[in-house]
C-alpha cells in the first residue's frame, strides 16, 4: 500500500517536472520576457547568477536580448540590460515600479521603521532633501582634516601598517575599518566616532549581517544572526537617542553634522523629525556608505597597485596642486585633482559596488519597440555594470586607464535634462552606460560626500606611500550584497621619504 502511495506520488512529480522543462522548451509566449532554461524549479538561476552575476548577465542576453526573465529562489526577475534597460528603471513611474517592495524586507529590519523604504515614496523624497542640505561645501570643508587624522590614527596602529618603512597590508582586514572610523568621525559626529572605541564595532557587525543575500530571499528566517541584528539595531537607536537627547539638554549652538542638520530640519508641513526617525536614518547612512566606499577604495588601491606609474602621476598632481611641499589637503582644491578623480571613476566604472538594482513590478509594462510585456509581480532588475563594461561604449573594457575619462564627455553633467523628485535637482540621463550611483528619484545623494572622502584617503596614500599590489588585481567577490574584492587583497607599500 506504502509502496503504491510513493511510485503514484513519483510518478506525479515526475509528469510534473517533465511538463515543468517542457514549458520552458515549447510554450514560448512571444508576449512575455523569454525565461532562462533552468533544471531546478525554485532554485532556478541562483547558482549561475550568484557566482559572477555579469557572466551570467552577459550569457543571457547573447541567447535571449535584452530582456529576459530568471528564476531566483522562488521570485521572477526580469532582467533589462543596456543604456535602454537603464533608462528603463531608472525613470519608471512611481506607479508601475517599487523600490520600496522590492528592498523594504531586506532594509527595514536593519535601518529600523520610518525611514527608507518604510516610508511611502514621497516621505522618503523628503528625507532625502534633508540629508541632502547636510552634505554640503562648508561640510566638506570641515571634514577632509578630520579624515586625514583619522587615517594617520589609525594606519600608524593597523595591523599590516604601523609605523615602519616598507610592509605588506591587508586591505580586506583594514579597509573596511579605516572607511567607518572617517566616514563615522565626520558624517556620524564625535560621539558616534567615540563609540567605535566603545564596542559600536561589534554592535555594527551584528547588523551588517542582516544585510545579506540569504535575508534578502529568506527575510522570514528564524536564524540566530537575525536576533542578533534586531538587538543590535535596538542599541544602536538608543545610542542614537540618547545623544540628541543630551544634545538638546546642552542647548548648545546647533552645529553641522548630520544628527544636528536632521534635528532642524522640518517637513513641509512644519513638522520636526521624530528623534526615532533621526536615529534610523542615521543608521541607514552608516550602512549606505559603509559597504560602497569600502570597496571602492580596496578596489582604487589594488587597480592602482597594478599600475604603480599611475600612482607616480598622482604624486605629481598632488605636488602641481599642493605645491612641491605638499600643503595639506583643503577641499576646495579638489576640483583641481582631475587624475584622482578619473582613477575613482574608473574603478567606479569596473567595479560598481551594486551589481543589480531591483524594484517590484506594479502593472504589467509593455517594453516599448519589442511585443514584450512584463508581468505585474515581477522584480524588473537593471545593472549598468554591463554597460559601464561594455566595448560598445569603452573601448579596451576591462583595462584600467583612468585617463579615458580625460577625453571623454561626462554624460552625467552639462547641457542634460533634470528633474527634481523632491530633493534637488536630478539629471534624468539614465541611459547614460555609466550610473554608478544609480539615476531618477532613488539616485544616491551620497556622491558628493563618498566622492570627498576618496579622495581624501586616494591623496593621502599617494602623498605618503608608493606600492604594489601582490598577486595581481584581485577577483570579484560577489557573495555579500556588494562587489568586494575576493581576499586576500595585498599590497606592499613603501613609505615616500
Ligand atoms: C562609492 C560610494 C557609493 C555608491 C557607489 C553608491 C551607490 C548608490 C546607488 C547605485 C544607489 C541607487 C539605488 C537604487 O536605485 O536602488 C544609491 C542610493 C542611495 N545612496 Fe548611495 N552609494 C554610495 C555612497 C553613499 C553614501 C556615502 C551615502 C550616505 C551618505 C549614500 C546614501 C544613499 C541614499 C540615501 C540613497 C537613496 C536610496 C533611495 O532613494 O532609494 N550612498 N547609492
Amino acid at each position: 500500500m506504502v509502496v503504491s502511495m510513493v511510485s503514484i506520488l513519483l510518478s506525479v512529480g515526475l509528469a510534473w517536472y517533465v511538463g515543468y522543462i517542457a514549458n520552458q522548451i515549447f510554450n514560448r509566449d512571444p508576449k512575455r520576457p523569454p525565461v532562462v532554461f533552468h533544471w531546478f524549479p525554485f532554485i532556478g538561476s541562483a547558482v549561475t547568477y550568484g557566482i559572477d552575476p555579469y557572466v551570467f548577465f552577459r550569457q543571457c542576453r547573447a541567447k535571449y536580448g535584452d530582456v529576459f526573465t530568471f528564476v531566483l529562489m522562488g521570485r521572477k526577475i526580469t532582467a533589462y540590460l543596456g543604456v535602454k534597460g537603464n533608462d528603463f528603471l531608472f525613470n519608471g513611474k512611481l506607479a508601475d515600479l517599487s523600490a520600496e517592495e522590492a528592498y523594504s524586507h531586506l532594509t527595514t529590519p536593519v535601518f529600523g521603521k520610518d525611514v527608507v523604504y518604510d516610508v511611502p515614496n514621497h516621505v522618503l523624497m523628503e528625507h532625502k532633501k534633508f540629508i541632502k542640505s547636510g552634505l554640503g561645501f562648508d561640510q566638506f570643508r570641515a571634514y577632509v582634516p578630520l579624515i586625514v587624522n583619522e587615517m594617520h590614527d589609525f594606519l600608524a596602529k593597523a595591523p599590516t601598517w604601523g609605523p615602519g618603512k616598507s610592509g605588506v597590508a591587508d586591505l580586506l582586514a583594514t579597509m573596511p575599518v579605516m572607511t567607518i572610523y572617517t566616514a563615522s568621525r565626520t558624517l556620524q559626529g564625535e560621539e558616534v566616532r567615540a563609540g567605535f572605541n566603545a564596542g559600536f564595532a561589534d554592535l555594527y557587525h551584528d547588523l551588517d549581517q542582516g544585510f545579506t543575500p540569504i535575508n534578502f530571499i529568506f527575510p522570514w528566517l528564524p536564524l540566530p544572526r537575525n536576533k542578533r541584528r534586531d538587538r543590535a539595531h535596538n542599541i544602536m537607536a538608543e545610542t542614537y537617542l540618547n545623544i540628541i537627547k543630551k544634545r538638546r539638554a546642552a542647548h548648545e549652538n546647533p552645529g553641522t553634522d548630520m544628527i544636528w542638520t536632521l534635528m532642524g530640519s522640518r517637513y513641509r508641513d512644519g513638522r520636526p523629525l521624530k528623534d526615532h526617525e533621526i536615529a534610523n536614518m542615521m543608521i541607514a547612512l552608516l550602512m549606505a556608505g559603509q559597504h560602497t566606499s569600502a570597496a571602492t577604495i580596496m578596489w582604487i588601491l589594488s587597480l592602482l597597485g597594478s599600475k604603480p606609474e599611475v600612482i607616480e602621476m598622482l604624486y605629481e598632481e598632488q605636488k602641481r596642486v599642493f605645491g612641491k611641499e605638499l600643503r595639506p589637503l583643503d577641499f576646495d582644491s579638489y576640483k583641481d585633482l582631475h587624475l584622482v578623480n578619473y582613477v575613482i571613476r574608473e574603478a567606479l566604472r569596473l567595479h560598481p559596488p551594486i551589481h543589480s538594482i531591483m524594484r517590484k513590478v506594479k502593472r504589467n509594462l509593455a517594453v516599448p519597440g519589442t511585443k514584450i510585456v512584463i508581468p505585474a509581480g515581477h522584480h524588473l532588475l537593471a545593472a549598468p555594470g554591463v554597460t559601464a563594461t561594455d566595448e560598445e561604449f569603452f573601448a579596451h573594457a576591462k583595462d584600467f586607464d583612468p585617463e579615458r575619462w580625460n577625453s571623454r564627455v561626462n554624460e552625467d553633467e552639462g547641457d542634460v535634462e533634470r528633474v527634481d523628485y523632491g530633493y534637488g535637482l536630478v539629471t534624468k540621463g539614465a541611459a547614460s552606460p555609466f550610473l554608478p550611483f544609480g539615476a531618477g528619484r532613488h539616485r544616491c545623494i551620497g556622491e558628493q560626500f563618498a566622492t570627498m572622502h576618496l579622495c581624501t584617503l586616494v591623496s593621502t596614500f599617494v602623498r605618503e606611500y608608493k606600492w604594489t599590489t601582490v598577486g595581481g588585481v584581485p577577483k570579484v567577490d560577489y557573495s555579500s550584497m556588494v562587489a568586494l574584492p575576493l581576499g586576500p587583497v595585498k599590497i606592499a607599500w613603501e613609505r615616500r621619504e
